[in-house]
């Protein structure tokens, strides 16, 4: 029914948005004009660098370099490089986001110029917020610099903080200028925190592509024993694959409510909070794909033996199956973890809708789960956790 008391115009805006993915080694090195070629060196863009500490300390040459190599490229106005403080910490509060916003007005940054953010996933989500937020957006390029944020974070389109106890409660949606995927951060990393972002690899394999999911178990021994060409290998194909997914798979920026790369996300997030982030995210993801997989076997939808192919894939990796949080209960005796359901639907808004799988490669949407058989699960998962214990 047309309404006489109004005017109704409804417009289509349409965007061209470019999702520029490099994979490159020492990108900053005078001989590697990869960047050079990439941004618009059109003499009055401005280049401001955000480093994160602890990239810093594990590579002391990089600043230097960076300047060196913006003094042999022409066309770009050089603003310098700030250290600051990474890690989950630095999305816990404003502290790091506000320093971000102070050197964007500072070096006066503008819409044409870039930030560029070279640090793990948590640095990357906070620079990307200060740029995404700053005069409404100036450029942002990301230099993911851990195996997590190479094969997943990094080439996502999303930013955020956390806020009221809850991951990524503040945030945006704002493509990248461009993410540089330099294979050189992967290999100064913790050994467990550069093995256990694998755990997306795995994640975006068992969800979309089954022939690499083959590859992660057939190569699993050379990928816990983090050998260069493998773990590039592993991280290149994911950070593809998620790339894909986000470009071509129809809801960049998540209006609908199915979220394939969030598979055993929502008692992923929950676990974080409950361990007050003493759970890193890869950890807290393995321990609730292990979850969902487990009970995708439990409602008949996956194989029994893809499922403890499955698990035994995230204990060759030496990757979690199960937490003691699990074990929280609130005053009425439910698992805390449970109240992750509630929390992942109010996240994205509109139905629950989670992800399990019908086969090693191909996932299903599901609108409710059952907290008795969950319970099982985990129950399940403990047992088998302490087992694999024992025999280690
Ligand atoms: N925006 C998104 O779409 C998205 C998606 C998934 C995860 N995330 C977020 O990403 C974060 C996790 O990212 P992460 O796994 O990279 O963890 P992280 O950023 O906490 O980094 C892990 C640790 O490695 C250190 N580090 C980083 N690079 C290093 C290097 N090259 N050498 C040595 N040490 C290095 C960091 O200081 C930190 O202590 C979480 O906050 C998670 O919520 C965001
Ligand atoms: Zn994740």
């Amino acid at each position: 029914m047309s309404n006489s008391n109004s005017i109704e115009k409804d417009y289509t805006i349409s965007l061209e948005l470019k999702h520029r993915i490099r994979f490159t080694k020492d990108a900053f090195s005078g001989a590697n004009r990869m960047l050079a070629q990439l941004l618009e060196t059109n003499g009055h863009a401005k280049v401001l660098v955000f480093l994160e500490q602890a990239v810093a300390v594990e590579f002391p040459q990089l600043k230097e370099q960076i300047e060196e190599y913006f003094k042999g490229t022409s066309g770009l106005i050089f603003k310098g490089v700030r250290v600051d403080v990474g890690a989950e910490e630095c999305k816990r509060n404003e502290k790091v986001l506000r320093r971000v916003w102070d050197g964007i007005e500072e070096e006066k940054i503008d819409r044409h110029s870039y930030i560029f953010a070279i640090g793990g996933g948590a640095f990357l989500d906070v620079v990307g917020f200060g740029a995404a937020t700053a005069h409404r957006g100036v450029r942002l390029v990301r230099f993911p610099t851990t195996t997590l944020s190479q094969d997943d974070s990094g080439v996502g389109v999303k930013n955020g903080i956390n806020a009221f106890g809850k991951k990524n409660w503040i945030g945006s949606f704002a493509v990248p200028y461009a993410v540089v995927n330099d294979f050189n951060f992967l290999h100064s990393q913790p050994k467990k925190i550069r093995r256990d972002g694998l755990i997306e690899a795995i994640k975006v394999a068992l969800v979309r592509d089954r022939d690499f999911y083959y590859w992660l178990e057939d190569n699993a021994k050379f990928l816990c024993d983090l050998k260069p060409h493998f773990l590039e290998e592993a991280v290149e194909r994911s950070a593809i694959l998620h790339a894909e997914h986000i470009t071509q798979g129809g809801d960049p920026f998540e209006t609908g409510s199915s979220r394939p790369l969030d598979y055993g996300h929502w008692a992923a997030h929950k676990l974080e909070q409950l361990t007050d982030f003493e759970l890193t995210h890869a950890e807290a993801v393995s321990i609730g794909l292990a979850l969902d997989t487990v009970y995708s076997w439990r409602t008949g939808r996956l194989e029994e033996d893809d499922a403890k192919r499955v698990l035994d894939l995230l204990v060759t990796l030496k990757l979690p199956l199960y937490h003691e949080s699990y074990e929280l209960r609130d005053e009425s005796g439910r698992r805390k973890v449970f109240a992750g359901l509630e929390e992942f639907r109010e996240h994205l808004g509109g139905k629950l809708t989670i992800l399990l799988l019908k086969s090693l490669g191909q996932g299903e949407d599901i609108h409710s789960m059952d907290e008795s058989l969950l319970e099982d699960c985990i129950n399940m998962l403990k047992d088998y956790s302490d087992e694999e214990e024992k025999v280690s």
